[in-house]
């Protein structure tokens, strides 16, 4: 990421310091690991797949971005920085995730993969497919304005789930299906990692509005309490802290069974599936 954004200062320099703020205060990486992991578990090295991980952080930290903004979520704290937008204004804030976004398309195309040049194509054609659905209206984009349109109603269990698994689950998916596709996985696998995508992204979700009722402002960099001002639909608001808690750590143990065809080279996605309930962070 270092690479790939302009310097602080150069011109217009506010764009590229809001987005260096955003990038680079923080944050797990998680989707771009386990873009990673996929690849690897599939047989590619993780230099091969670089750029499209560095891309999930791009469309990452862009959402990350606008979500806080005074119109939808209005947050002030962000990966234990002030939010970027009261840094660098709403307008510095939008502009640095609309360029985030397209930044991640970009990097799309600078992939190397070491494979024919018809199939490398096809591949990455595939991968920037899977990728601008998860993150636009069929995915996170669709999650986000039913996320903000949920707030203050009484939301059913369908609608909650149509939330969860859009505003975050899609994308996490979406890492996992790219670092397969970019791999050149067959299609069990490919069934293999969707699967756990879909649990592990809706179980990371219902963790993270844990986190926003258990969690600590200081740990988490962003402030707890603000899903239940905000009247947002959450897993603890219809389930209840324990029930939700269940219901993650049973997504996960059908994300981690769905890594069969993996054998022994599930590992790391195992480790990570555990890491998503455990976490405090
Ligand atoms: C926070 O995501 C927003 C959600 C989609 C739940 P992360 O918890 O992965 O945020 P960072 O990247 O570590 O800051
Ligand atoms: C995160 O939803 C989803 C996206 C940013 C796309 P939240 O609004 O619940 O995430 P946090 O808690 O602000 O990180
Ligand atoms: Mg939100
Ligand atoms: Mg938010």
């Amino acid at each position: 990421m270092e690479a790939y954004l302009p310097r602080r200062d150069y011109f217009p320099a506010k764009l590229h310091a809001a987005m260096r703020h955003s990038m680079f205060s923080g944050g797990k990486r998680l989707r771009p690991i386990l873009l990673i992991a996929a690849a690897e578990a599939c047989g590619a090295t993780a230099n091969s797949v670089l750029p499209a991980a560095c891309a999930l952080e791009c469309i990452h930290t862009y959402s990350l971005i606008h979500d806080d903004l005074p119109a939808m979520d209005n947050d002030e704290m962000r990966r234990g920085q002030p939010a970027c937008h009261r840094v660098f204004s709403e307008a510095g804030a939008i502009l640095a995730g609309d360029a985030l976004l397209t930044l991640a398309f970009e990097l799309m195309t600078k992939i190397e993969l070491s494979k024919k040049t018809v199939e490398k194509y096809a591949a990455i054609i595939e991968a920037n497919h899977i990728l601008a659905q998860a993150a636009g209206m069929a995915g996170m984009v669709g999650g986000q304005m039913a996320d903000i349109d949920a707030e203050g109603e009484d939301v059913n269990i369908p609608m909650l789930q149509y939330i969860h698994t859009h505003k975050t689950g899609r994308l996490i998916q979406g890492a996992l299906r790219v670092g397969g596709i970019l791999a050149g996985a067959e299609p069990e696998k490919l069934k293999a990692l969707s699967v756990y995508g879909e649990t592990i992204g809706l179980a990371f979700q219902i963790t993270d509005d844990v986190l926003n009722v258990v969690g600590e402002m200081n740990q988490l960099g962003k402030g707890v309490g603000t899903d239940s001002a905000r009247g947002k639909a959450t897993y603890p608001g219809l389930f209840g802290l324990d029930e939700s808690k269940k219901q993650a750590w049973s997504l996960k143990e059908r994300g981690i069974k769905a890594l069969k065809p993996f054998g022994n080279k599930a590992k790391l996605l195992i480790e990570i599936a555990n890491y998503i309930v455990e976490r405090e962070v």
